[in-house]
């Protein structure tokens, strides 16, 4: 404990930001210098790289997360493998930063998620933490998303804070897109703080696009590069439409959805359907694609404009490298400039291992993580679970 005080003293601190996301395609490891008074950090991003996940624990982290009961025996491993995966990341990324392993100060581990119910308030993310802690002799902060849950919350999105934090203005109102494997919206409306700022889920980011690719080519490819197959497809009207009236868009935020509702099953059914009416993958990317841009622009008009003046839209996660899916949405929201979050210096990609890092740096100095508009918990808390570094 003697060395979370000493931590707590320091002005800045180097830490690494690690998080897998629903897609499960890698680890994203960034390591960013943090300093700065708690409402107005400075981040600085001193390099980030994803370290694809091997197929064989991608496929057995996916039969999890679909829901294939295993036993504790399996599970433990698991988690433990994907502790282990979390730290190879890591190492890899202090080598091509050629940063030292003594000169971390702090992990923010989000690690990965095989389970999550807002509705239970259960959630699980795995990535055993002493697997890092033993690797690189730093404290882990880690399972950011439980204390959240206990307050009432949905323990889901927690980026926001990182947000509020750095991209708020007083002249200008955005939204923060992030296009995942499930897409979310910050809505910083023009102001301070965090005072007003709301979040929430839209739906399916690239999960459902990147599931039935990969079933359609037997895995040869696993999402469509740069949205070129969904480019070359005819959008299904009426398959669309049936989509769109998904019972999860009449929820009112705050709200949080995942691969147990936008998953293989929802994919399944599209590829039955589609068969049945003889259409072709192209077309049925293309009706995936419209759909995933749909739902989260109709979102946007149905839960953000009525209450939130809103200037532009800065898009980050893998999404973004979608050109049909981009120019699509772009298209919807016309009104609105629509662009990279490459625009505020930060990598796009790097975003959630940024906000992991900021978060720890929170919980370190025991400030709360959640912001209320977010994930609709009772009251503030502390996010995480603090495992120390081995000694000497
Ligand atoms: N060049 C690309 N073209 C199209 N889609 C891409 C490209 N690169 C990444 N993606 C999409 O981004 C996804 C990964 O996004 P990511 O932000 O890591 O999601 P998550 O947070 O769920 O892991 C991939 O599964 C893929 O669908
Ligand atoms: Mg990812």
């Amino acid at each position: 404990l003697n060395r979370l005080e000493e931590l707590r003293k320091k002005d800045s601190l180097l830490v690494i930001g690690l998080i897998s996301g629903t897609s499960v395609d890698g680890i994203d490891a960034c390591l960013a210098r943090i300093s700065g008074p708690s409402e107005r950090p400075v981040v600085q991003q001193l390099g980030f790289l994803t370290a694809p996940y091997t197929n064989e624990l991608r496929r057995e982290i996916l039969a999890v997360a679909g829901g294939d009961s295993r036993s504790p025996e399996n599970l433990c491993r698991l988690d433990h493998a994907v502790g282990d995966a979390f730290a190879q990341a890591a190492l890899r990324l202090l080598r091509e930063t050629r940063t030292r392993p003594q000169d971390i100060d702090l992990v923010g581990s989000h690690g990965q998620t095989i389970f999550h119910d807002p509705v239970q308030g259960t959630t699980w993310q795995i990535g055993e933490p002493t697997r890092i802690t033993t690797v690189l002799r730093c404290p882990v902060i880690s399972s950011f998303r439980r204390a959240d849950m206990a307050a009432g919350g949905q323990g889901a999105p927690l980026v926001p804070l990182f947000d509020a934090l750095l991209f708020r203005r007083k002249d200008r109102g955005r939204i923060l897109l992030n296009i995942g494997g499930i897409a979310n919206v910050t809505v910083l409306p023009k102001g301070e703080g965090t005072q007003g700022v709301f979040a929430f889920d839209t739906g399916p980011g690239n999960i459902l696009m990147d599931e039935f690719v990969s079933r359609a080519t037997s895995g040869r490819m696993v999402y469509d590069e740069g949205g070129k197959i969904a480019a070359s497809g005819t959008v299904d009207q009426e398959l669309l439409a049936g989509f769109m009236e998904h019972p999860y868009f009449l929820e009112k935020p705050p709200k949080s959805t995942g691969r147990e509702v936008f998953g293989s099953g929802f994919v399944a059914l599209t590829l039955g359907e589609g068969t049945r009416r003889g259409e072709n993958m192209n077309d049925l990317v293309a009706t995936l694609n419209e759909f995933t841009a749909l739902s989260i622009t109709e979102s946007i008009k149905e839960y953000v404009m009525p209450v939130a003046s809103i200037d532009e839209v800065l898009v980050s996660g893998g999404g973004v490298h979608n050109k049909t899916l981009l120019k699509r949405i772009g298209e919807e929201l016309d009104s609105i400039t629509v662009s990279s979050f490459e625009s505020t210096g930060f990598s796009p990609d790097a975003k959630e291992a940024l906000a992991f890092a900021l978060l720890a740096r929170e919980s370190l100095l025991g400030r709360p993580g959640n912001v209320l508009g977010a994930t609709g918990a009772r009251e503030h808390v502390v996010l995480g679970c603090y495992t120390p570094a081995p000694l000497g």
